[in-house]
C-alpha cells in the first residue's frame, strides 16, 4: 500500500507537493557531500565565497524538506580535516559563514524541533564558532524532530583513530579486554554514537568518491551522485534521490528472499 507523504519545499512555501514514496522505503539516515560551490561560482563569474553563500540557501531548503518528510537524520559534510589546505582567506570565510549561519538560523531550527549536533574535531575551531556550536547544541538538545548532524573539521579516518585511542586507553587501564571490542562497542565510541547507520549518501557536482566521510557508518549505504552543483541542488533533486533510493533492493550481504 503506497501512502502519500506531503512535503512542501521552502521554494514553494504555499504549495503542498504530494510525494509518492512509501514511508517505510524512505532512508532513516541521509548523508550529503555538498560539493561544487566553487565551480558554481566560477561558472557565474563570481568569487568562490559567493558559491558558499549560495550553498547556505540550498542547505536551508534541504533541511526544510527533511523536516517535512520527517526524516530521522540528515548529516552534511561542511568542512573536512583536509579542507585546512585551502587558502587562508577561504578557510576564514567559511568559519565566519558557519558562525553566521548558526546565529541566523538556530532559532528557526529550534522552532521546527530540529536537534542539531556537530561531529569532528569541534574543539579545534575558532573560539567564536565553538561558542555558537555549543550554544546551538544546548538550545536544541531536548528537541525530538530531525537529527541535523553537521560534520565540521571532520575526517572519517580521524574519527576512527580517536575511537581506537579511547578503546586502547580502556584496555591499558584494565577496564576492557580486547575480546570485548565488538562492532557494536566500536560504533558506540564514534562521534555518531546515537545515530543509525547511513542509508543513503548523496554527492553533488559530479565527483564519485567518499572523501573520508563517514567511513564506518556508510558500510552498507546506497550512493546517489548528480552532476548538479550544490547551490543548484533543489528540493526536487533531493526527492529524486529519495525516490531512486526507495526503488532499490538492499540485501546487506544476504540474498533476495523468494
Ligand atoms: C564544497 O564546495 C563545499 C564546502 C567545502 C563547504 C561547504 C559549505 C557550505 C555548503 C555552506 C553551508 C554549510 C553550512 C554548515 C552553513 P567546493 O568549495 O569544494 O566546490 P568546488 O569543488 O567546486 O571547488
Amino acid at each position: 500500500m503506497w501512502k502519500k507523504i506531503f512535503g512542501k519545499s521552502a521554494t514553494q512555501k504555499n504549495e503542498v507537493t504530494p510525494v509518492d514514496i512509501e514511508r517505510s522505503r524512505l532512508p532513516r539516515h541521509v548523508a550529503v557531500i555538498m560539493d561544487g560551490n566553487g565551480r558554481w561560482a566560477k561558472g557565474q563569474g563570481f568569487l568562490r565565497t559567493v558559491g558558499h553563500r549560495a550553498g547556505v540557501d540550498t542547505l536551508h531548503d534541504i533541511l526544510d524538506t527533511a523536516i517535512d518528510l520527517k526524516l530521522e537524520v540528515l548529516t552534511v559534510y561542511a568542512f573536512s580535516t583536509e579542507n585546512w589546505k585551502r587558502p587562508h582567506d577561504e578557510v576564514d570565510f567559511l568559519m565566519r559563514l558557519f558562525s553566521e549561519y548558526l546565529d541566523k538560523e538556530e532559532r528557526e531550527m529550534h522552532e521546527k524541533n530540529v536537534r542539531i549536533r556537530f561531529i569532528g574535531r569541534v574543539d579545534e575551531l575558532t573560539p567564536e564558532l565553538i561558542r555558537r556550536v555549543r550554544h546551538a547544541e544546548e538550545l536544541m538538545k531536548n528537541n525530538t524532530g530531525v537529527h541535523f548532524c553537521v560534520a565540521v573539521n571532520y575526517g572519517g579516518q580521524d574519527e576512527i583513530c580517536r575511537a581506537v585511542q579511547g578503546l586502547a586507553g580502556k584496555v591499558q587501564a584494565g577496564e576492557l579486554s580486547p575480546e570485548e571490542i565488538t562492532p557494536e562497542l566500536f560504533q558506540a565510541s564514534l562521534d555518531t554514537k546515537e545515530l543509525p547507520p547511513v542509508d543513503l549518501v548523496i554527492r553533488t557536482s559530479g565527483d564519485m568518491r567518499l572523501s573520508n566521510f563517514l567511513l564506518w557508518q556508510a558500510a552498507y549505504a546506497e550512493f546517489w551522485f548528480t552532476e548538479t552543483n550544490w547551490p543548484d541542488f533543489k528540493p526536487e533533486c533531493f526527492m529524486e534521490a529519495l525516490r531512486d533510493y526507495a526503488s532499490r533492493e538492499r540485501r546487506f550481504g544476504g540474498i533476495k528472499e523468494k
